[in-house]
Order: structure tokens, then sequence, then C-alpha cells
């Protein structure tokens, strides 16, 4: 059931300058997928009523990776404030019942986790506070707004680095930029931001000041620092991908697979690794992967889209490509690329083979070097090599075609045409050797 009184606003109207791309800031991908995504992942796991995403004009790739929420355009980038008064028309109805709640999370910090979303929601209702803010310790405060707290400990405002005295630019507390608040306070306040500061913006970190000067107690919840980590530069992508690494390794492990060499290893999000996986140093798993246990991934393989079931053995050296299966106790060996094709159980293709949009049945014994020529030029078509079958090395299947189950092809055959169950097809020219032809040949050629 939906959480019907929270609505979370996703502030991603940034350029994002400093990454000097074409692309916007938040479509910038970490373990395979963009921080936008991962943001709205975890804002899914809070089961809101609405999540409305606030992007700057000319956006329409940011509007479409945030489908199905809402988008609202800010047509100006005057700060934070504003941007958040921006989704209030947006939010209509929902925001005036009296126990409404506004959840304000930033774009650009993938690695935040849903748990302490939950902690920032749980710090505002268990002091009855009308606000409540997400702070952390920082190594280096730099920029941050640094969080002024009181004698008793109790948060009094929020002052940006740019408009902060070297007092308190000394603190060390800093705003994550997330904030939780009562909808109809945060309303009333933001109405009353001004932007007389050093950027010249409506900040939303002055609702603290506001709502403590209206009387208004402020909760305040603490992150570790790498969870709140923005990303606005590409060495800072770069961080966020190995914080988010380290993290998906420790789950991979956590959930029964061993890594033998864990730093070497990198996953995508959605990684799904059964128990008694074994990983091997050197591997890359794209988007979409699943392996089932026991299953054994051998180093310098990359797989993306495909499914290895359990016990079956891929590499080293292998690459499976998006809508491979490979069926239980299957072998891929190495330099062995595979695309759009299932082995069923107990089929083997352990050397340089290309294997696409095709079917091969149990137990099926694919040689070295084969070739599926799935793509004539303009289409693609499909190769089905029925179970038990055994095509010789270096056979050129041309697609579209067919063996039969238990069929023999001879080594360094062009398969053109079906080949029947239980048949031995030898497609390739004829051998012919004529005794001492090479000794006549040097006679001629005279040497001896
Ligand atoms: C903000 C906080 C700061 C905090 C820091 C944490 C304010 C005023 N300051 O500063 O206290 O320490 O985050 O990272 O909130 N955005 C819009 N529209 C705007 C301006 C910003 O959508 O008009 C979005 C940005 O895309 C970004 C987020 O809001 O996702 C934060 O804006 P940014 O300019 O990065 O704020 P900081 O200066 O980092
Ligand atoms: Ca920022």
């Amino acid at each position: 059931m939906s959480n019907t009184s929270l609505a979370v606003v996703v502030l991603a109207a940034g350029l994002g300058t400093r990454m000097r791309s074409t692309r916007p800031k938040v479509l910038h991908e970490v373990a395979g997928r963009s921080m936008l995504a991962h943001v709205l992942a975890n804002v899914a796991a809070l089961d809101p009523a609405e999540v409305v995403v606030v992007v700057g004009p000319d956006m329409p790739q940011v509007a479409e990776a945030a489908a199905p929420h809402r988008t609202v355009v800010q047509q100006e980038r005057l700060g934070t404030g504003h941007a958040v008064q921006s989704v209030q028309s947006a939010l209509g109805g929902l925001i005036e019942s009296p126990d409404a709640e506004v959840l304000v999370v930033c774009g650009d910090t993938p690695l935040m986790t849903a748990a302490t979303l939950e902690r920032l929601r749980a710090a505002r209702r268990d002091r009855q506070a009308g606000l409540s803010v997400l702070g952390f310790q920082a190594a280096e405060p730099g920029g941050y707004g640094r969080l002024v707290t009181g004698n008793d400990g109790a948060l009094l405002r929020i002052v940006e680095a740019k408009d902060a005295s070297p007092e308190e630019l000394a603190l060390d507390t800093c705003n994550a930029g997330l904030i939780c608040a009562r909808a109809d306070l945060l309303f009333e306040l933001l109405a009353r931001v001004d932007n007389a500061n050093a950027k010249g913006e409506y900040y939303l970190t002055d609702v603290v000041g506001l709502a403590v000067a209206a009387g208004e107690s402020c909760a305040l919840a603490l992150a570790e620092e790498d969870e709140v980590q923005g990303v606005n530069a590409r060495a800072e992508l770069a961080q966020a991908e190995a914080a988010m690494q380290s993290r998906l390794r420790a789950r991979a492990m956590a959930a029964g697979a061993t890594l033998i060499a864990p730093e070497t290893v990198f996953f995508s999000h959605d990684t799904a690794l059964a128990p008694d996986v074994i990983v091997e140093p050197h591997v890359v798993f794209g988007p979409g992967v699943q392996v089932g246990e026991g299953a054994r991934i051998k180093g310098f393989s990359h797989l993306e889209g495909a499914r290895v079931e359990a016990g079956a053995s891929v590499g080293p050296y292998a690459r499976l490509r998006p809508g491979a299966v490979i069926g239980e106790g299957a072998h891929i060996g190495n330099f062995v690329e595979v695309k759009n094709a299932t082995l069923a159980a107990g089929a083997k293709a352990n050397h340089l083979s290309y294997i696409g949009d095709s079917t091969v049945g149990e137990g099926a014994n694919i040689g070295a070097g084969t070739i599926t020529c799935n793509y004539d030029g303009f289409g693609k078509h499909r190769t089905e090599i029925g179970a038990g079958a055994f095509i010789g090395s270096n056979t050129a299947l041309v697609a579209p075609v067919k063996v039969g189950a238990r069929a023999v092809i001879g080594a360094g055959s062009t398969i053109t045409a079906e080949v029947p169950d239980d048949a031995l097809s030898v497609a390739r020219g004829r051998q012919e050797t004529r005794a001492g032809g090479a000794k006549r040949l040097r006679e001629l050629r005279g040497n001896k």
C-alpha cells in the first residue's frame, strides 16, 4: 500500500557544467544505470504517493528517464528553494492534508540508501518536528552548507559556505542537501525565502532558520559521508563508481558467491549471483546478468544481458552478450562469443566460436572455430542445432539453417542446407593427394 501522505521531490535541474558533457548530469551512469535511476529506486522503496522530478528547460531525456514519474520544469535555475517551490502546484491536493510530508532529495547522490531516507523521516516523526535535515561529518567541509547548532545541540540554521563567517566555516557537520518537512510548513516557509545571499539564489536551506524563528523545531539525522557524496565532475563520478562497486562486491559475497579477487570484478547494479557461484579475477558484468548456483565464471570474461544456469562454466576470456542463455552444466570456453542464443544443458563450445541467434540442443558439442553466419548483410537469421549433435572444428553454419539431433558435421564444412537427424554431413573441398608429387615439383624447379 502506498504511503498516502508522502510526496518526494527529486532535484535534477542542474546543468552539471563541471561534467563537461552534452548529457544532463543525472543521466551519467554508476554501476550500469543512471544516477537518477539509482535515486528513484531508493525513493520507490519508501512507497510514496507521489514522486516529482524537477528538471531544467530542454532536458527531454531526463523527463524520459524519470517516467512514469511526473516532471516539473524549473524555467529559471534560481536555487534549490525555488526548485522545490516550483512543484507546489503539481502536488496539488496531496499536500493539503495536515499530515502530508515532503521529502526533498538530490538527483546526483547515487550512493544514498533507502534506509537513510527512512531515518531522515523517522528523525522528524520521532521528535514531532516540523523539519528534519540530513547531516554528515565532512572530512573536507569545503563548499558544503554548515549546520549551525545551539548550545543544546539543536539545529538553528544552515549557512552556505559562500555566506559563512570564518567561525561557521570551521564547523564540520555539513548539510547533505536533503530535507524532510511537513508539507504545509515547507511551502509556507519557502514563500518567505529571499535571495539576499552570495549566490543570489533562493536557498532551500534557509527554511531551517525560518522554521526555528517561527518556533518550530528541526530534527537532525546523520549519515555516513560516503553515502551523501554528490557527483559534480568526472573524478567524483569515478569515486561514486568505486564506492558503489565495493558495495556490490560485498553484497555478492554476503549472498554466498566467492570472488577470488573482489577488487577486480565489476558489477552492474542488478547482477544476480546465486550461492556458490565462483567468479575468478577480472570479470565484468554488464546490466541484466543472472548466474545460477555453483556456476563458475572464469577470468577475463565479459557478460551482459545473459543467464548462466547452475553448474555451468564460462571462460576464461568468454563474451556473453544480450540474450545468451547458458544451460545447466554447459561449457563456454575461451574466446567464445554468444549472442541471443540458448545452449541447452550440457552443451559445449570450448574454443574460439561465435554463436549468434541460435539454439543449441542438450549435450551438443560445438568444435573450435565454429561460426554461425547469422547476418547476410540485410537481416539476421537463426541456426538450430539439435541435441547431441557434433559440429566439427572450423564449421561455418550459414543461417537460416538446421542441424538435426545427433548429426555429425565434418570439420571445415560450410553448411548451407538442413542436415537431418543422425546424418553425417561434410561440405568442404575434397582432398587430393598425389604420391611423390612434391618430389617431382622440386625436381622441376631445379632444387633438391
Ligand atoms: C546544496 C546545499 C548545501 C549542501 C549541498 C550538499 C542549498 C542552498 N545548498 O548545495 O547546503 O551542503 O547541496 O551537496 O541547497 N538544483 C535545482 N534547481 C536549482 C538549483 C539546484 O534543481 O535552481 C538541484 C541541482 O541539480 C542539484 C541540487 O539541486 O541536484 C543541489 O544543487 P547544487 O547547486 O548542487 O547545490 P550545492 O551548492 O551543492
Ligand atoms: Ca551539489
